[in-house]
Formats: structure tokens, sequence, C-alpha cells
């Protein structure tokens, strides 16, 4: 944020004017913090669901940097008025999710408000120097993604009874899938950059990943990854979340659309993710490596969606 007066230290190694996930602070040469936060209303009906999505959501910053999540704070906003057995649904969501993740949450800190709100402060451990950033993506890199894309359009459509039960059943699965196998991958084989699709949706988070790394990127709809029945319910319906529009006026001056793309195909890859997957860019010569990598892993979803180029003015190409 610019309001924020910028920060020069050596130990810094990550911080505000990349708009990387986390924070990365040297405390030794062996050791370096890495600190991130983040809560949200609710996205889902179900509160445990929902506590464990969002944790998922807050550990998925740590990962992104290729770093291992600690120790957890929980962030509650929740309403007086409403029973306590739904707060401690959220808060059993959120922890087994922890412990899935094998991070202990070791306290919190709750307030009395209208809507309710959950998430966490995260804190980690990396090694100085093996921080992965936003910020080092080179042209010819490869752009491979870890999960499919569409959880704020279905979560939008579930809100108002349009989204069948299998469809948000499949946005859910996402929302909880922990991007920590995919982070050991990304670890193991060596990357130049990477990020996870939140709340900008694709092509904001590319961009940002572009502009901070000095280069552009050529994307490939045909290949991005898109779950079963968004279509339908963001083009043939019309349900699109507020994010949708507010990413587009946002990014769109970065954009260059290319021939041939489907009608209103922005909608969908401005979609605002919750707890979505890793955008990996990875040098050419490692990419067949990372994909098998990632499988190997676990990931479900390895897709090769494009990749970067040279360009100064960090344009985002999108073509059929
Ligand atoms: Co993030
Ligand atoms: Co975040
Ligand atoms: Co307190």
């Amino acid at each position: 944020m610019k309001v924020l007066p910028q920060i020069s230290d050596p130990n810094l190694l990550v911080g505000i004017n990349t708009g990387d996930d986390a924070a990365v602070y040297r405390l030794t040469d062996e050791l370096a913090l890495v600190q991130t936060v983040d809560f949200f209303p609710p996205i889902v009906d179900d509160p445990y669901t929902y506590g464990a999505i969002s944790a998922a959501n807050s550990l998925s910053d740590v990962y992104a940097k290729g770093a291992t999540p600690l120790l957890a704070m929980n962030i509650v906003a929740f309403p007086s008025t409403q029973p306590r057995s739904v707060l401690a649904e959220i808060l059993k969501g959120g922890s087994d999710k922890a412990v899935e993740a094998g991070v202990l949450i070791v306290g919190g800190h709750t307030i009395d408000d209208v809507e309710p709100k959950y998430g966490m402060s995260v804190t980690g451990l990396v090694k100085p120097g093996c921080e992965i950033t936003n910020a080092k993506a080179k042209a010819g890199d490869v752009l491979l993604l870890t999960k499919p894309i569409g959880t704020g359009t279905i979560t939008t459509a579930a809100k108002v009874g349009e989204a069948s039960e299998a469809v948000l059943q499949r946005a859910v699965d996402q929302m909880l899938t922990l991007n920590r196998d995919a982070a050991h991958a990304v670890v193991e084989v060596g990357v130049n950059a990477c990020t996870d699709v939140t709340g900008f949706g694709l092509l904001g988070h590319l961009w940002a990943m572009a502009k901070a790394s000095g280069v552009g990127a050529r994307i490939h709809y045909s290949k991005v990854p898109v779950i079963e029945g968004v279509w339908e319910l963001a083009v043939d319906k019309g349900l699109i979340p507020g994010g949708t529009g507010r990413n587009a006026a946002y990014h769109d001056q970065h954009v260059v659309w290319g021939k041939g793309l489907p009608n209103l195909v922005h909608r969908i890859l401005y979609d605002p993710q919750t707890s979505g997957g890793l955008l990996i860019s990875v040098p050419k010569a490692k990419a067949s490596r990372l994909e098998k990598a990632l499988k190997q892993h676990g990931v479900k979803t390895v897709a090769a969606i494009g990749e970067m180029i040279a360009d100064p003015e960090s344009r985002v190409y999108v073509e059929a």
C-alpha cells in the first residue's frame, strides 16, 4: 500500500514494495521469519467449512514463499447476537486445517462485529536466500497453475441459490486444499517466482508478478483450468462477484486481449479466488521436471498456461 512509508532494512528480504504474499525478515544467516495475515467474511454457509477454507487461505501465503508455516493466531469478528456454537464450528474448521498443516494455533483475538470475519496471522520460517518472491520471473519462463479458477463465481452463485450442490462442492474441495504439497515440489525443483491466486484473480496476480519482475506475460485461455460449471454461472447466468468488475477496472489497462477468445471471457479470468492455487514462473528447462514433481506430490491440477515474455511495460497478453 502506497500510504505506508518505504522501509529499507538490510534484513528485510521481502517487504511491501513488490506486492508479495508475505514479508520475509532475516534473523540469522540460517533463518528468516515469514509473516502474513488474511481474513474475510463467510464465503460458504457451513461455519466449519468456512473456518477451514479461511485457514487454508491464510497459510497459503507462507507456502507461496517456499517457506514452512509454524505458528498461527486467530483473527475473529463475531456478532454477540449469534449462537456461540457457530463460532466454535468456525474455529474448529480452522484448527483442524492447522493440524493438517502441522501448524500450532497459539492465540488470537476476537471482537464483536455485525458481520463475522475469520482468518489468521501466520508465522513461518525459511532459509535466507531460499525465499521465493513475486519479483524474479524471467522472460522465457513457463507459467504453471496448480488449481482451477472460478471459486468467486461459484460462491457468489451459491449465495443466491443458483449453484448446484455438485458445483459448490467442487469449489469447496479446491479451497480446502492446502498449497503445501505444491509448495514442496516448487522448493524441491527451484523456480524463479511464485505467488498464490486470490482476490485479484488470475490476471491480476499474473500482472503483479510480471510488473514486479519487469517482464510481460502471455497466457492461452484454452490452457487455463476452470472449475466445471463456472462458465454457465458467470457467462450464461451473469452471476459474477463484485470483485470481478473491480479487478477488470484496475487491471484491464495492462491486458491485451487476442483474437478468437470467447465473448465475456474476462469474467472468468478476473474472477476473484479464495484459497486459489500457486502461480509459478519456472525456467523452461525445469518446467517438465516441476510438472512431474507436482504430480508426484499429489497435486491434481498442473496446468502450463503460458509463459513470461520480454516487455518493459509488463503487459499481459491473453490468447485463445
Ligand atoms: Co497471496
Ligand atoms: Co494474502
Ligand atoms: Co488481544
